[in-house]
């Protein structure tokens, strides 16, 4: 299944409209393995039917699963792990210490994916953190693609997806078994709410942050995208508040309003005092 140069820029102009993700030239293989499985689902003959059909008819479902399909939704529990690391030994503590007053915290996951990013997040706020259970700790969890967001509020996991990075006793603690799949228990899928937010649209409802993770989604966007995007997370984010990124993202360069705060191995960033 082979796309023209007209189609894939035809392809590439509409997941920039629709999401920010740059799909340069280069990237045709990857718009074709990733479109074949919508191709066949929707019962088109080829590509080209496709893409002839968006043309015609560029709103609605299909336009919304071609957008979907073309997102990486790669993640994993506790990935990366300095920045878990990081929020046990300085982060929370600190924003434990500031909060005693009103024992709120408010946190946002952007870019939260299948899931597996909040779920480490709560997990290791219960273990590490069980004074947290007087408090009202909210936490939101965000992402464009309906699918992946699906996949987050079942909270239904493979055997290979939990073997990548979750310690097999938070395994045994906080999943039980679903025939060959592992479920994440009740108490713990209530306490996220999952919704659908594009980062380049407006944050509506979101506001007074004390957390904010968005991580492994900036690189995916152009250099003024992400620095819109940085801008309007700092409009949600108290001005104590913490900030992270992917390991290989970084606010130097993008926005300077932004410092980094840094302990042993691990990076976030905080807002400037202004
Ligand atoms: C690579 S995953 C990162 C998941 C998780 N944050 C992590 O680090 O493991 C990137 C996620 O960003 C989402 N995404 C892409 N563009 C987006 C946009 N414009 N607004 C919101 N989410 C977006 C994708 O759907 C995908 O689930």
């Amino acid at each position: 299944m082979v796309i023209t140069p007209l189609d894939f820029e035809f392809i590439s102009t509409l997941i920039r409209g629709e999401s920010a993700i740059v799909l340069d030239v280069g990237k045709e293989y990857l718009v074709e393995a990733r479109l074949d499985p919508v191709v066949k689902s929707a019962g088109f003959a080829s590509l080209a039917a496709l893409v002839a059909e968006l043309r015609h008819n560029g709103q609605g479902e299909l336009r919304r699963k071609v957008v979907a399909a073309l997102t990486t939704n790669e993640t994993s529990f506790f990935r990366d792990l300095e920045p878990f690391n990081l929020l046990r030994s300085s982060v929370i503590p600190e924003l434990i210490k500031k909060r005693e007053s009103s024992r709120q915290l408010s946190i946002w996951c952007a870019a939260a994916s299948s899931g597996q990013e909040p779920y480490s997040l709560v997990m290791m706020l219960k273990e590490a953190f069980p004074v947290l259970g007087n408090w009202q700790v909210s936490v939101l969890a965000t992402d464009l693609c309906r699918e992946v967001l699906e996949r987050a509020r079942e909270g239904v996991y493979t055997q290979f997806e939990v073997n990548r990075g979750l310690p097999v006793p938070y395994l045994i603690k906080y999943f039980e078994k679903q025939g060959g799949n592992w479920r994440i228990k009740q108490d713990l899928r209530k306490i996220i709410r999952f919704e659908e937010l594009n980062l380049i649209k407006p944050f509506s409802g979101i506001f007074e942050m004390d957390l904010i993770m968005v991580r492994n989604v900036l690189i995916y966007f152009d250099v003024p995208t992400k620095s819109a995007i940085l801008q309007k997370l700092r409009g949600v984010m108290r001005s104590d508040g913490f900030l992270f990124l992917g390991s290989t993202e970084t606010t130097l360069g993008v926005d300077d309003h932004f410092e980094r705060y840094v302990v042993g191995k691990g990076v976030c960033y905080r807002k400037k005092a202004s």
